[in-house]
């Protein structure tokens, strides 16, 4: 098969790196891919958001499937263009991409297939939403509807902070369109976790259980960012929690959006909290995390790419994914500075040495290499450090010492990735 990745971070290495090993990979593309994805893609210089040059080049080249990373190309229309194309692409139509690009449509999924979620209620007037949290309080999640990357939710534990998040998404738009209106929320306490599933439309497989850590600081202080760092399988929560959430979250919401014309093909995330009520949806994604993504597919052994070529076919019912026993660990080294401004640009020494930890992998994030040769910090999120072992401790002491191995004066990780999973055991 002749098959085309789209996404230039950790994320996408992950998937290029998995694919490489099918024995039903022809050739592989990655666009536009990062230096390591060149390691076992092609790179090409098309932008993830460029769809009628990735059409156009999936067109020539005979592309059999095209693997979408990221949300912003899904929620743009991408599988809607490569299906007029008549290319397989296994993610979502714009419209079932909504799931993740819209909040408030998330949630009237949720309510209408009867998923536990947050009370919520949305605002596209800024004077009713103030009104809306002078009455009811803090704490209170202020959420831009729309597309922020990730950073388009407020934790408000006061008023104050409500109605600054309100003013900054709606009045001051500081995430432009997405925050033309915002849902509120109750707010949800308890240990978060993301579940994975791969969808055809009627019928879902499980992907695995992962938990991210989406504060930039150790001891989960500090920003919201992209993730920091992730493990998998979460010890604390196996498989009663993959079927659970397989019965009362993913099948329910595959049903409803059939029901409406527009069935979900593609990975779909379900970011749950455990309250003490039992597990409730906080979010859907359309597509992989990441970094959950580079950890989850370093524990499976069975192919990917048929996995995926069966997603788009509608032939779910074939694909039974095979786990390795142990654990993995992905912790992201992040420019300093990172979720703000980082400066780019600096020099990352050789992976080598730390490519030879045993059970060590490193995918890179947000890398370039510069016309002499040398590897350079090009993003926030800079390299995916991950190590497996036969446990979780094991799989920690990989990836930490992997990640001890590199020089680079500029970068930061956290210490705890993994690490309140490992107490609590
Ligand atoms: P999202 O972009 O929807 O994933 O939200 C980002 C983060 O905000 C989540 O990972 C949660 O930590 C937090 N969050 C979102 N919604 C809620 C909620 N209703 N209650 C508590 N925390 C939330
Ligand atoms: N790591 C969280 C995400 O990919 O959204």
């Amino acid at each position: 098969m002749r098959v085309l990745v789209v996404g230039s971070g950790g994320r996408e290495h992950a998937l290029c790196w998995k694919l490489s090993s099918s024995p039903l990979l022809g050739q592989l593309w990655c666009a536009p891919g990062n230096p390591g994805t060149a390691r076992v893609a092609t790179n090409i210089g098309i932008d993830a958001l460029n769809i009628p040059a990735l059409v156009s080049f999936a067109r020539e080249n005979a592309i059999d499937l095209v693997i979408p990373g990221p949300e912003a190309p899904l929620v743009a229309g991408l599988a809607d263009a490569m299906q007029a194309a008549a290319i397989a692409c296994c993610g979502p139509s714009a419209a079932a991409a909504r799931l993740e690009g819209s909040k408030s449509f998330a949630k009237e999924i949720a309510d209408a297939a009867g998923i536990p979620t947050a009370l919520w209620e949305r605002f596209d007037d800024a004077e009713a939403a103030r009104a809306f949290v002078r009455r009811r309080g803090a704490p209170v999640v202020v959420k831009a509807d729309g597309l922020a990357a990730g950073k388009g939710v407020v934790v408000a534990a006061s008023e104050a902070d409500a109605l600054a998040a309100i003013d900054a998404i709606m009045t001051e738009r500081v995430f432009g369109d997405a925050g033309a209106a915002v849902v509120l929320e109750e707010c949800l306490v308890g240990e978060e976790v993301s579940v994975f599933a791969l969808c055809d439309g009627e019928t879902a497989v499980p992907l695995g259980i992962a938990q991210d850590h989406k504060r930039a600081g150790e001891g989960d202080t500090g920003p919201n960012t992209g993730g920091m760092g992730a493990y998998t399988p979460p010890p604390a929560f196996g498989q009663e929690l993959q079927d659970r959430t397989m019965e009362g979250f993913v099948r329910p919401a595959l049903a409803e959006m059939a029901r409406r014309g527009t069935p979900f093909r593609g990975v779909l995330f379900v970011g749950l909290m455990l309250t003490h009520e039992g597990p409730k949806l906080i979010e859907f994604n359309v597509r992989f995390g990441d970094p959950e993504c580079q950890a989850l597919l370093l524990r499976l052994r069975s192919d990917l790419l048929s996995a995926l070529q069966a997603a788009c076919a509608g032939e779910l019912e074939r694909v039974a994914p095979d786990w390795s026993d142990g654990s993995a660990v992905a912790v992201v080294l992040a420019v300093r500075g990172y979720p703000g401004r980082p400066e780019r640009g600096s020099r990352i020494g050789d992976l080598a040495r730390a490519e030879t930890v045993q059970g060590a992998r490193i995918f890179h994030s947000g890398t370039d290499v510069t016309p002499d040769g040398q590897l350079i910090a090009s993003g926030g999120r800079v390299l995916t450090v991950c190590g497996t072992g036969a446990d979780l401790a094991a799989a920690r002491r990989s990836a930490y010492a992997a990640i001890g191995a590199i020089e680079w004066p500029q970068g930061f990780y956290r210490r705890d990735i993994g690490g309140r999973a490992l107490r609590a055991t």
